[in-house]
C-alpha cells in the first residue's frame, strides 16, 4: 500500500493568505529552512492506480499537480481520472471544500458519517456533484467497510471510528457551552487496511484528546498520522493570530503534559508522523528546538509530497 501526503498543513496552509507572522512569512520568502505547506489531505492505494483521498482540501487542484500518481491515466479516455474515492474526517472548510473541485461529472464514490453526510447534503452547492454519478455513503462507525470506486473495489478495507473532537466551526451552536453542539461522528479516525496483505494505518488529523479507548485502539499501531496543528495550546494567541486555545478549536497540542508527545510515549506504535500542522507551529521550521524535540520522541513531521509504502 502507498501512501502520498498531499498537504501536511492545516487550514489555511503555510503561507497563510493574510499573516506575515515568522513562519507564513519566511515561508513565502523562500527561507531554506521553512518549506510552504498546503493543506491537510493524504492519498492512499494497494495497487499503485487506483486512489482512495482521505479529505478533500481547498488546494486539491494544486495537489493533483504536484503527484503525478493522480494525473489521469495516459491510456484511459480523454476523461478520466485515478481518483476513485474520496472519505471524509469532519466537515472542515479544509476537509471538504475540496470536492467542489472534483466536478466535470467523474464518477466516484464519497464516505462520511451521517453527521458530515448531512452537511454535504444541507449545503446546496455540493449538488455540483452529480448524484448519478457521486455516490455518497454514509457509514457507520466501528463497521468495516471495503472502499469501491466507480470501477470496483480498490482493495482497501476502511474501518471509522469516533474521536474526541469539535464540530465544524461554521456548525458551532454558540448556546451549547459544553462543545458547540458536538456530537459523535462529527470527528472521525481512519484505519485503512491494505486486504491483500493485512497492512493498515491510522489517520487522525483532529483530536483534542487521547482517551481511553482510543489509546488502547492504537497500542502497537504500525503506522499513524495524527494531529499536529499545535505545539503549545496558546501558540496562537501568544503570536497574535487568533484569540482560541488549542482545547477551544478541539486539538490536541504536542508538548506538555496533556500534551500527544507524552500520551503516545509508550504506545509501541512503529511509526508516528504528525499532520494538519499549523501555520503558528514552530515544528514547521527545519531546525528549530521544537523540530528537534518532535524527532527526538520519535515522531516524523509531514511534508506535501511524502511517501510512505507499508
Ligand atoms: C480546524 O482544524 O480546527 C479547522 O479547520 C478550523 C477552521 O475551520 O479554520
Ligand atoms: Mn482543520
Amino acid at each position: 500500500m502507498k501512501i502520498k501526503v498531499l498537504g501536511s498543513g492545516a487550514g489555511g496552509g503555510l503561507p497563510q493568505w493574510n499573516c506575515n507572522a515568522i513562519n507564513s512569512r519566511d515561508a513565502r520568502q523562500g527561507h531554506e529552512f521553512v518549506k510552504p505547506r498546503s493543506q491537510s489531505s493524504i492519498a492512499v492505494s494497494a495497487n499503485d492506480k487506483d486512489w482512495l483521498l482521505l479529505n478533500a482540501s481547498p488546494d486539491i487542484r494544486q495537489q493533483i499537480f504536484d503527484n503525478k500518481e493522480l494525473h489521469p491515466h495516459e491510456d484511459g479516455p480523454v476523461r478520466n481520472s485515478p481518483i476513485q474515492a474520496v472519505m471524509l474526517t469532519n466537515a472542515d472548510v479544509d476537509h471538504i471544500t475540496g470536492l467542489l473541485c472534483l466536478r466535470e461529472g467523474h464518477a466516484f464514490n464519497i464516505y462520511a458519517s451521517d453527521r458530515v453526510m448531512s452537511t454535504l447534503n444541507t449545503n446546496s452547492i455540493f449538488s455540483v456533484l452529480n448524484k448519478e454519478k457521486v455516490h455518497r455513503h454514509t457509514i457507520s462507525q466501528n463497521e468495516p467497510f471495503d472502499v469501491t470506486g466507480a470501477e470496483g473495489s480498490l482493495g482497501l478495507k476502511v474501518t471509522t471510528f469516533n474521536v474526541p473532537g469539535k464540530i465544524a466551526l461554521f456548525l458551532e451552536d454558540a448556546s451549547d457551552s459544553k462543545n458547540f453542539g458536538s456530537s459523535e461522528g462529527d470527528t472521525i479516525g481512519v484505519n485503512v487496511e491494505d486486504i491483500a496483505t493485512g497492512k493498515n494505518f491510522y489517520y487522525i488529523p483532529g483530536c483534542a484528546e487521547l482517551d481511553a479507548p482510543l489509546k488502547e485502539r492504537l497500542i502497537g499501531a504500525d503506522l499513524l498520522f495524527f494531529d499536529g496543528t499545535l505545539f503549545t495550546n496558546n501558540e496562537m494567541l501568544d503570536q497574535g493570530l487568533l484569540p482560541k486555545t488549542g482545547e477551544r478549536m478541539g486539538h490536541m497540542n504536542m508538548s506538555a503534559d496533556n500534551g500527544s508527545l507524552a500520551a503516545f510515549k509508550d504506545l509501541n506504535i512503529t511509526q508516528k508522523i504528525y499532520i494538519h500542522i499549523n501555520n503558528s507551529n514552530p515544528v514547521l521550521r527545519d531546525n528549530s528546538p521544537e523540530r528537534k524535540q518532535v524527532e527526538d520522541a520519535g515522531w516524523q513531521v509531514s511534508y506535501d509530497g511524502m511517501e510512505v509504502n507499508l
